[in-house]
């Protein structure tokens, strides 16, 4: 059990029936390093560990705060007494079954492709968005069904699409057990107040302007940041300039990593301690290991394709690369501005994005990769199959 003397270390209380919403959490003594590491780096660099714990202290906005157990049995979520330190909320226990697990079990769960076209920019300036956090078991290949944790029920989450200068108008409701947030890669804003975690029933709503075109991701944001990346909560949200690109079909591949832990009644609980080893146990675009090698991605000869790649991680990085074919232009960031022309392979960062463009000119089946081959293996890899 954790040491109660240590104020950054809540007292855990495990129930092995829990799932999905504890995920590895016996590995108390790695995760208890991991807090502390993170401790040190907020102090070590100020501001990271707001960025870090996307939760402030205060809660300016009317939401309750995260309560954290500072001693003792930990306290229940909703109704406690305000969280001191944000980082303590991926330590709160969860002791219920989470509903969310079929009573079938994991055989019950569909597959589903993940779309990966961009949708149709909104008709007006103003993009109303209201997400649900929630646990969601998720099926992302013919045998396997993880326990994820959701924007709106699916990982990624929805792929959300806007113009620079736009305004973005968003609530997160909780309605998971585990406190959640939303951190916006497109957002300039107080992310003590913005992206704070709020608890189950609660809600957090931000406004903001996306000042640069490109592809960013979004995540919750609630620490440990790897868990709730690592658990599925991102997603993409794509700013196209105020001036339209040329025209293209776009598509949108986000990169993630999962780390399974054992089955329990068919659904893989995500692991933790193994995301800390950063050794995924797959790599996927739009979470589920080759997805559109299965069910590919058609296009027209002469059609020039847009991906907007944004890269989850939670760790590793996605070396972009298109066989058979070169990128007639990579746009770093603020498209269309900083573009690069004849281009083989481009890293896309964690946590990062960009966009990637090339024109069909040969009829074929390209495949798309990840050419860091070790992770694309692994699944970070599908068919762009060039009609004639
Ligand atoms: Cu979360
Ligand atoms: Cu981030």
């Amino acid at each position: 059990m954790p040491n109660r003397d240590e104020p950054l270390e809540a007292p855990i209380v495990l129930d092995s029936s829990a799932l999905p919403e504890v995920i590895a959490f016996e590995a108390v003594s790695t995760r208890r390093a991991f807090l502390r590491r993170a401790s040190v780096l907020s102090l070590a660099i100020p501001g990271l560990g707001a960025a870090l714990a996307a939760c402030g202290p205060e809660e300016k906005q009317g939401g309750a705060a995260a309560a954290s157990g500072a001693a003792g049995a930990a306290p229940p979520i909703a109704g406690g007494r305000p969280n001191p330190d944000s980082k303590l909320d991926s330590s709160l226990h969860i002791s219920a079954r989470s509903a969310t697990v079929p009573s079938a079990g994991g055989a019950s769960i569909p597959y589903k492709r993940f779309d990966p076209r961009l949708p149709a920019l909104p008709v007006g300036r103003t993009l109303r968005l209201h997400f649900t956090a929630r646990a969601v078991p998720i099926r992302v290949s013919d045998d396997i069904v993880v326990a994820a944790w959701t924007f709106e029920g699916d990982t990624p989450g929805p792929i959300v699409h806007c113009r620079v200068g736009d305004t973005v108008e968003f609530t997160l409701t909780n309605e998971a057990e585990m406190p959640h947030s939303m951190d916006f890669h497109a957002a300039q804003i107080d992310p003590k107040v913005a992206f704070r975690s709020v608890a189950k029933g609660e809600s957090v709503t931000f406004t903001y302007k996306p000042k640069y075109a490109g592809a960013f991701l979004y995540h919750c944001g609630t620490a440990p940041v790897l868990m709730h990346i690592g658990s599925g909560m991102y997603g993409a949200i794509i700013v196209s300039p105020a001036e339209p690109l040329p025209p293209a079909k776009e598509f949108v591949l986000i990169e993630g990593e999962l780390y399974l832990g054992a089955a329990v009644n068919g659904v893989h609980p995500l692991d933790y301690n193994k995301m800390l080893s950063t050794l995924p146990d797959m790599v996927t675009f739009n979470g589920r290991p080759d997805q559109y090698t299965r069910e590919p991605i058609h296009v027209k000869v002469g059609d020039r394709v847009r991906f907007w790649v944004v890269n989850a991680g939670p760790t590793v990085p996605c070396s972009f690369h298109v066989v058979g074919e070169q990128f007639d232009t990579v746009y770093l960031g603020a498209p269309p501005g900083n573009s690069i022309h004849g281009v083989q392979t481009f890293s896309v960062a964690a946590g990062g994005g960009m966009c990637f463009e090339l024109v069909c000119n040969v009829p074929g089946e390209f495949p798309f990769v990840n050419h860091s081959f070790g992770h694309g293996q692994k699944g970070a890899i599908g068919y762009l199959v060039v009609d004639a």
